[in-house]
C-alpha cells in the first residue's frame, strides 16, 4: 500500500515452509568447502563494495520505493536513509579482512590462539520503520563476518529488501549466502526466532516481540539473539544552552520520520528558568513543518505507516489531554481518510502520564519542566527503556558528569539522531540487546574459537 492507500503491487507471502527451504539453502551455503566458506575474506568484502556501487546506480529507485511503502519525505530517503545504508555496507566491506583474532600469554608452555569464526546462518527480522537501513545493519556486518543470512522484511515493507535481493544476485554472491522471506511476524518471523537451524537471530521491533523471540530462542535451539527494541528517550535541556539549537534539535528529535524512530526524543525535560520560552520557540519551531504527499520535495513530514499504528498514536494523544497536559500544538489528524497527524506538543507532561511512560511511535513531542541535575537524571533514568538520551548545555563538565549517570547506549551532547557507522548502537535495560554498528557488532556475528598448543619445551 503505497502512503496515500492506494495498492502498489501484491507481493508473494513466505510462511514456515519457505522459512524451512530459506535455512536449508543458507546453512548449505555456509558450510565448511562452500564457495562462501572458501572465498578470501577480501573478496567478500569486495562483494560488499559492489553491492554498495549497484544500490549507488539504483538510488533513485531505492528511494522511491522506500518512499511510496513506508510514507517517508523523499529527500530523506534518497539522502539519509541512502547514504546511511550504502555506507554500512562499505564500512563493513572494508572490515572483511581484518576480523581477526589474538596470540594470547598462557601460562606454562602453551600457545593459545584466538579465532574469530561466522556464527553460521543468521536470522534477521527487519521493522518497516527504516526498512534498507535496518536491513543493512544486520545484512553488512553479518556478510563481513562471513555467514550467511535469512532476512525477514517487515510486512508493511518489503519492497526495497526484495531489490536488494536482484542485486545480491547480480553481484554473484553464491547461491543461499542471502535469502529474503518477506512475510508476517507471527508465521514467518516466529518460524524465524524458533528455527532449530539458525544460529542467531537480530532483531529490530517492539518490545513485546523482543520478548518473544527471546523466549522462542530459549525454547528452540538456544541461538544467539541480539534485540533493538523501544525507548522513552529523554533529552536535558539545561539553561546555559543554545536554546535555539536545542529547540531545533529535540524537536527534529521529536518529529522525525513521523515520529515513527526508536530514538524519539519523546521526553524532554527543560529547566524551569526557560521553560516557557523553550515551549514558546517549539510551538514556532512547529509551524515551519510541512505535510504532504511525501513524494514531494517540500514535504517534511508524511503519513504513519498504517492505521493500527495510527489509531494508537490518536489514542495516547486523547490520553494526553485526557490526563491534564497541556496541547501546545496540533493533536488532530490532517484530512479524514488517511494517515497524516498534525505535529503535537504537550506541555506540563508529568512523569505518571501515559505519554511520558509509553512508546508513542508518532509526531508527539512531550516537554517537562525540572529544577534540579540530581532530580532530572532520576527521573530521566525512571523508565524500563535506555536505548538513547541527550543533553544540552554550553558546560561540558555538565554534560560528561551527567552523561555518566544515564542508563543509556548512546548519549548525545548539543546534538540528536547523530548515528554514525562507526559507533556502537544498541540499550540498556528493556531496549534490547547487543549493540549493532561499528567494530562492536562484529562480536555480535562470530564464534571465539581458542586453538591452545602444547609446546615441548618451557618458552
Ligand atoms: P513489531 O515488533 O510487531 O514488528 C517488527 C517486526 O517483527 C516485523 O518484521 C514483524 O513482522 C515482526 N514480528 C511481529 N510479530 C512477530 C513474532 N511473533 N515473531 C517474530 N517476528 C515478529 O512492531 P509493530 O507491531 O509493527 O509496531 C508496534 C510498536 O512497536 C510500535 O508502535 C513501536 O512502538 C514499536 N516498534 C519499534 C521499532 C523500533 O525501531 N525499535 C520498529 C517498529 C515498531
Ligand atoms: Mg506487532
Amino acid at each position: 500500500m503505497s502512503a496515500t492507500g492506494v495498492k502498489i503491487c501484491d507481493v508473494e507471502e513466505a510462511d514456515k515452509e519457505d522459512v524451512d527451504k530459506a535455512v536449508e539453502a543458507a546453512r548449505a551455503a555456509a558450510q565448511r568447502g562452500s564457495p562462501w566458506r572458501r572465498m578470501d575474506a577480501s573478496s567478500r568484502g569486495r562483494m560488499l563494495h559492489q553491492l554498495a556501487d549497484l544500490m549507488e546506480r539504483d538510488r533513485l529507485l531505492l528511494a522511491t520505493l522506500e518512499t511510496l511503502d513506508t510514507g517517508k519525505p523523499f529527500l530523506q530517503s534518497f539522502f539519509i536513509d541512502l547514504d546511511g545504508s550504502i555506507k554500512t555496507l562499505r564500512y563493513y566491506a572494508g572490515w572483511a579482512d581484518k576480523i581477526q583474532g589474538k596470540s594470547l600469554p598462557v601460562d606454562e608452555s602453551f600457545v593459545c590462539l584466538t579465532k574469530h569464526e561466522p556464527v553460521g546462518v543468521c536470522g534477521a527480522i527487519i521493522p518497516w520503520n527504516f526498512p534498507l537501513l535496518m536491513l543493512t545493519w544486520k545484512l553488512a556486518p553479518a556478510l563481513s563476518c562471513g555467514n550467511t543470512v535469512v532476512i525477514k522484511p517487515a510486512e508493511q515493507t518489503p519492497l526495497t529488501a526484495l531489490h536488494i535481493g536482484s542485486l545480491i544476485k547480480e553481484v554473484g554472491f553464491p547461491p543461499g549466502v542471502v535469502n529474503i522471506v518477506p512475510g508476517f511476524g507471527p508465521t514467518a518471523g516466529a518460524a524465524i526466532a524458533s528455527h532449530m537451524d539458525i544460529d542467531k537471530v537480530a532483531f529490530t521491533g517492539s518490545t513485546e516481540v523482543g520478548q518473544l523471540i527471546k523466549e522462542a530462542a530459549a525454547k528452540s535451539n538456544l541461538k544467539r539473539v541480539t534485540l533493538e527494541l523501544g525507548g522513552k528517550n529523554p533529552c536535558i535541556v539545561f539553561a546555559d544552552c543554545d536554546l535555539q539549537m536545542a529547540v531545533k534539535e529535540t524537536q527534529k528529535g521529536a518529529f522525525y520520520n513521523q515520529g515513527q524512530c526508536c530514538t524519539a526524543a519523546s521526553r524532554v525535560f527543560v529547566e524551569e528558568s526557560i521553560y516557557e520560552e523553550f515551549v514558546r520557540c517549539s510551538v514556532e519551531n512547529a509551524k515551519k513543518i510541512v505535510i504532504g504527499d511525501p513524494l514531494d520535495p517540500q514535504t517534511s513530514q508524511g503519513p504513519q505507516i498504517d492505521h493500527q499504528q495510527f489509531v494508537k498514536i490518536m489514542d495516547l494523544i486523547e490520553s494526553g489531554k485526557k490526563e491534564g497536559a497541556r496541547l501546545e500544538y496540533g493533536g488532530t489528524a490532517v484530512g479524514e481518510k488517511n494517515l497524516f497527524i498534525q505535529p503535537t506538543i504537550f506541555s506540563g507532561v508529568k512523569d505518571h502520564m501515559r505519554i511520558a511512560k509509553e512508546e508513542v511511535f508518532g509526531p508527539v513531542q512531550c516537554i517537562l519542566s525540572f529544577k534540579s541535575q540530581q532530580e532530572v537524571i532520576e527521573r530521566a533514568n525512571s523508565s524500563q527503556y535506555g536505548l538513547v538520551s541527550a543533553i544540552f548545555t554550553t558546560s561540558m563538565d555538565r554534560a560528561l558528569s551527567v552523561s555518566a549517570s544515564l542508563e543509556t547506549g548512546t548519549v548525545w551532547i548539543n546534538c540528536y539522531n547523530a548515528l554514525h557507522t562507526q559507533a556502537p548502537f544498541g540499550g540498556y535495560k528493556m531496549s534490547g540487546n547487543g549493540r549493532e554498528l561499528g567494530e562492536y557488532a562484529l562480536a555480535e556475528y562470530t564464534e571465539v574459537k581458542a586453538v591452545t598448543i602444547k609446546l615441548s619445551e618451557t618458552l
